[in-house]
């Protein structure tokens, strides 16, 4: 590389870059997207398949320019200010496959380095300075050689025969400067297909340069070709002759009339098909009566016209209207109005996508009998139903594309379509959920993406044939019930709708469907969402993107989950559950208490309790060491004999305890004697903190209880009655306890008592519950006795 190179050393690379970068800004300014742009900067070069060093200004190469990419394998190399090249240069890219150096000023080529690319597959050499188009030797070991470009001003005997054993997929020939052709020389070749771009000039021996074009390949594109003032004759003589059944005309300029005698030239021709991609007409445009009958054209197609003319008395299109061919196609080419045939024509498939046709179109059409297909996407159609009208006279209808259009249906007039109809592309339109009250019946693959339909009416069960519906990008809110569709359907898609709370149970429905795809609708994960997921988990047929492509949407928390991981509990979702579960748990505590209360006696523990919590936060209020004081015993017990025992054996062991704590007041060891009974009694009440009372149906027969209950009632009680314990020991019927203890009816009503239990369990709370009440510290005596 000199010191204009672009490409040198790497360390210079960004430089470099920079450096084309401005150049390319300053000369070039149109063509970007090549590294020249810094649009690969970061790429690792060794990983690099693609290098796109196109409008460099590179003058000369080098080894090193391309040793740090051995993974290349297209280079595009065009417009650049090289004037050599030695294919050494490739030595580390064994993988080069597609090689451009189309515009350079290349006027050799080193025929001995040829051997360094000798895997080409594609080769652009067109646009240089070669004196001649002579192809070395070695061009012959280039065997893997399947496309090749060059240009030439003058083609002699022998250029090509050193290639002339290789079969070429495509050969490209830039010859709008050639000036000598060596007749004959073309043929040499053998290619799929010839693409040339015509010389401006007639020279010497043209019509056979013509006639070789025509007859050495059966695929042939002429671009470029602009043509104001031609001799189209001559062509059209030689295209007779011709076997080229394919032919591509692309960037075409001429007059109308010349287009007209082309196409009559062509007509009975070998050509078959023939395509023209981009025309613009010139000076006139107007009706030409050719002879567009039987032909050998089958096909035409014709696409991207421009008219810069519009003065016509007859409409010149009608010549398409009148063509014996199968297959017509007119894209892009203004048009507005189409001709009904005037005789029934032979076309099987017409093609009009991208005009300005109206709804008048075809309408009471009954000469296309054999039409298959109609195209026409993306015109001015607005009513449904006149496109209806329009296919009930094709009686051979079956793929009609109408996408892109304005389509609706406002519900008037019933529709009528050909009943031949397998295929309805009625994307992009307008139509709503009123649509299915018009669609042909025999519809296999039905497209009515992007309307605004917002539910499936029941009329879709009359499309019996139904295979494939397309319902995506509409406002559907919920699936569709497959119930009301055909039991044929295979495809359903209802991508890009509102479904955000879909129904598992409508989803169930179509579990016939083959492949279902519910992409971006919104998902909200809640309780219904679980039955969705749970019949899209169960779903035997394909989900388009499932499992990661369906998420959650909302609620926040959720997200972005995917729907397969999303979880909620039966519980929180089910109303019925969850009612049951409470009631159960509030069943189960009941039984639970009561299974307790029965067997247990939970009441009578609480009881104890009760009494034991009460008398704990009564001792504490009461003026305890003034009592103290006063007190010797802890307790006095009343009883009737005829619970002595009890007392005796059971009580008293258990509040006695043998380290004195707890001292009791009973009368027949600590009375006095010489006292009476009753100045006994007193004395025992007044010295005791205390006084328990044993109560059973014994005690209210003792006289001498009723006595001690007396005192305690009115000495005691009335200063703290709640030195009153009550025991009962057997249950005391109400109407047993004589009326003069009223302040004992009042206890035993308000089952201030402690009873006592005959179960061993719980003896031990019922003493602990007793000692409770009883604790308090007593100054200690010697003597138990008063
Ligand atoms: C003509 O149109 C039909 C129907 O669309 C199609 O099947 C066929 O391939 C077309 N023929 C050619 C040569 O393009
Ligand atoms: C219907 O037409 C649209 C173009 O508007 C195209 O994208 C779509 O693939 C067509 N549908 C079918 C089923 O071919």
């Amino acid at each position: 590389m000199d010191t204009t190179n672009i490409m040198k050393q790497s360390t210079n690379r960004s430089k470099a870059l920079c450096l084309c970068l401005l150049l390319t800004f300053l000369f070039l300014p149109s063509n970007f997207g090549n590294i020249c742009t810094g649009s690969q900067p970061h790429t690792n070069p060794s990983l690099v398949t693609q290098l796109d060093l196109s409008q460099c200004n590179i003058s000369s190469l080098q080894e090193s320019d391309f040793k740090l990419h051995p993974n290349l394998q297209t280079l595009d190399l065009s417009h650049n200010l090289l004037k050599q090249l030695d294919f050494s240069v490739f030595r580390f890219n064994t993988f080069l496959k597609h090689l451009d150096i189309s515009y350079n000023n290349l006027r050799n080529i080193n025929c001995s380095s040829l051997q360094f690319i000798k895997d080409i597959k594609h080769l652009i050499m067109a646009y240089n300075n070669f004196d001649a188009s002579y192809l070395c030797q070695e061009f012959g070991y280039l065997t893997k050689l399947e496309h090749l470009g060059l240009s030439s001003k003058r083609i002699q005997k022998n250029d090509f025969e050193n290639i002339a054993l290789q079969e070429f997929k495509s050969i490209f020939l830039a010859l709008e400067e050639l000036q000598g052709y060596y007749p004959g020389s073309l043929r040499l070749l053998k290619m799929e297909k010839l693409h040339v771009i015509l010389p401006q000039r007639v020279f010497f021996l043209i019509e056979y340069f013509l006639l070789d074009v025509f007859t050495s390949t059966t695929t042939l594109e002429i671009s470029q070709f602009i043509c104001k003032d031609c001799s189209l004759e001559v062509m059209s003589l030689i295209a007779k002759q011709a076997n080229v059944s394919t032919l591509i005309l692309s960037n075409i300029i001429m007059p109308w009339r010349y287009l007209n005698i082309l196409l009559e030239g062509l007509w009975k021709s070998s050509v078959k098909h023939l395509f023209i991609n981009g025309i613009t007409i010139i000076e006139d445009f107007d009706y030409i009566s050719i002879d567009v009958s039987e032909g050998s054209i089958e096909s035409l197609y014709i696409e991207n016209v421009m008219a810069l003319v519009f003065e016509f008395y007859k409409h010149p299109l009608l010549i398409f209207s009148e063509m014996i061919v199968h297959n017509l196609t007119l894209s892009n080419a203004e048009l507005t109005f189409f001709f009904c045939p005037q005789f029934p024509s032979i076309f099987q498939s017409l093609n009009f996508a991208n005009n300005g046709l109206t709804d008048g179109v075809f309408q009471q059409c009954r000469s296309l009998p054999v039409l298959r297909y109609l195209n026409l996407h993306n015109n001015r159609l607005e009513k449904l139903l006149s496109l209806s009208s329009m296919t009930s006279t094709m009686n051979s209808l079956q793929h009609l594309d109408v996408s892109f259009n304005t389509l609706y249906y406002d519900r008037t007039v019933q529709c009528e379509w050909s009943e031949s109809l397998v295929f309805l592309n009625l994307s992009r339109n307008k139509l709503t959920e009123s649509v299915f009250e018009c669609l042909p019946n025999s519809v296999e693959i039905l497209d009515l993406s992007r309307n605004q339909i917002k539910s499936i009416s029941k009329e879709i069960k009359l499309l019996a044939a139904l295979k494939e519906i397309n319902l995506a990008l509409n406002q559907l809110s919920n699936i569709p019930d497959c119930r009301h569709m055909s039991k044929t359907l295979r495809v359903l898609n209802i991508d890009n709708n509102g479904i955000f709370s879909p129904s598992g149970e409508l989803f169930q429905s179509c579990r016939n469907v083959k492949s279902i795809s519910a992409l971006n609708n919104n998902f909200v994960c809640n309780c219904e969402m679980r039955s969705f997921v749970s019949s899209m988990q169960a779903f035997k047929g394909e989900i388009v993107g499932w499992p990661t492509s369906y998420n959650c949407e909302l609620p926040e928390e959720f997200n972005g989950i995917i729907l397969k991981d999303f979880h909620l509990s039966e519980v929180s979702c089910n109303l019925y559950l969850l009612i049951a579960v409470v009631v159960g748990s509030v069943l189960v505590v009941v039984l639970l208490l009561v299974f307790t209360c029965k067997y247990f006696d939970l009441p009578w523990y609480l009881r104890m309790i009760f009494q034991w919590l009460r008398s704990k936060y009564r001792v504490k209020q009461v003026n305890v060491t003034e009592i103290q004081n006063s007190k010797l015993f802890h307790g006095f017990i009343s009883y009737s004999q005829k619970d002595g025992d009890w007392v005796r054996n059971i009580l008293r062991p258990n509040l006695e305890k043998d380290d004195g704590s707890v001292r009791i007041c009973l009368h027949e060891r600590d009375f006095i004697p010489g006292q009476t009974i009753v100045e006994n009694i007193i004395c025992c009440i007044e010295k005791s903190f205390k006084s328990i009372f044993v109560l059973s149906p014994n005690f209210l027969q003792s006289e001498w209880c009723h006595y001690e209950l007396f005192f305690a009632q009115h000495s005691l009680f009335g200063k703290n009655s709640d030195n009153l314990i009550l025991i009962l020991l057997e249950p005391i019927p109400q109407y047993l306890i004589p009326n003069k203890y009223s302040k004992l009816k009042a206890l035993m009503k308000q089952r201030t008592y402690m009873e006592w239990p005959k179960e061993k369990a719980k003896q031990g709370l019922f003493w602990a519950n007793l000692r409770g009440a009883m604790e308090i510290d007593l100054p200690v005596q010697e003597g138990k006795s008063l």
